[in-house]
């Protein structure tokens, strides 16, 4: 049992847990024992998941709200002292993404949106649960992209929402390094089955519903990313690339940023084509 049980008797917070990668990494932390406090707009997809952790065993409290809202996250983090006693984890997950080139953007409201959810919603959580989260000496989990690293055509504002979040995180590990808490961002790859494509935002700031692009087949599966999130909590890493190979791309950004350039946007092109 080792490894399964390195959560039992922790409280983990996941906000957008009711849908893709935020459901499947609720289930993993209750596959190990862990305690859990989920948010999402949803109210019965949020209950659906819930029952699936409490079938697990798992202890669930769930609130309904939105991260966008700076009061959601406050009620969140009440919610979850009252009902635990405690908070170990802080998962910033639930996001948005957008699928347009600049030029065509109808309403620039859509970049406010972005940052709204992607980059404010997780301040909104953060900001009251830092204080429970120096008691218990705990972790704050930033969901973000290797977009948070490299920008991607079609991506503007999503791009820049997640280089906002991870400037955030950035800042903030080193401020709180000394009361004990940890910092971890995770720059994930595209990912396998989840709706973030359907509901990006398209030209008119609509959702693209039916009119997204499927995945390719290297995109990461959910259960593989929410499992290497999971061991990447247990060793409190500072920045996780899913899959791992990621990372050079992060390297090579960094050190000669026009070939990082040439191929992410022949990775965009190939998934327009
Ligand atoms: N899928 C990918 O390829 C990919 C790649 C890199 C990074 N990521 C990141 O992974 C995270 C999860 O994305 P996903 O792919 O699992 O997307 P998803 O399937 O669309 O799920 C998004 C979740 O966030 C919630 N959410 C959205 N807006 C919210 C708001 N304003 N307040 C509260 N909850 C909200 C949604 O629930 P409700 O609608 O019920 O609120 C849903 O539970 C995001 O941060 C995303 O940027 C995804």
């Amino acid at each position: 049992m080792g490894f399964l049980a390195s959560l039992s008797h922790k409280t983990v917070v996941i906000t957008g847990a009711s849908a893709g990668l935020g459901a499947t990494l609720a289930v993993e932390c209750a596959r190990r024992g862990a305690r859990l406090g989920l948010l999402a707009r949803n109210a019965e997809r949020l209950a659906a998941v819930a029952r699936e952790c409490e079938q697990l065993g798992s202890e669930v409290l769930i609130v309904v709200g939105d991260v966008a809202v700076a009061a959601d996250g406050q009620r969140l983090v009440e919610a979850t002292i009252e009902r635990f006693g405690c908070l170990d984890y802080l998962v910033a997950n639930a996001g948005l993404s957008m699928w347009t080139p600049f030029a065509a953007v109808e309403d620039v409201a859509l970049f406010r949106t972005l940052m709204e959810v992607n980059y404010l919603g997780a301040v909104h959580c953060v900001h009251p649960a830092l204080p429970h989260l120096q008691k218990s000496k705990g972790l704050l989990v930033a969901i973000s992209s290797i977009q948070g690293q490299v920008g991607v055509p079609l991506h503007t504002g999503y791009s820049a929402s997640k280089h906002a979040l991870q400037g955030f995180c950035d800042a903030l590990r080193m401020e709180v390094a000394a009361s004990g808490v940890g910092v971890m961002t995770v720059l994930l790859h595209w990912l396998q089955g989840t709706e973030l494509r359907q509901r990006a935002l398209g030209k008119d700031g609509k959702a693209l519903g039916a009119a997204s692009r499927k995945h390719r087949a290297e995109a990461v599966r959910l259960e593989e990313a929410a499992q290497a999130i999971v061991r990447g909590m247990q060793k409190r890493q500072q920045r996780l690339y899913v899959p791992k190979r990621l990372r050079l791309l992060a390297l090579v950004h960094a050190l000669w940023p026009a070939l990082a350039e040439w191929v992410v946007k022949g990775k965009v092109a190939r998934e327009e084509g």
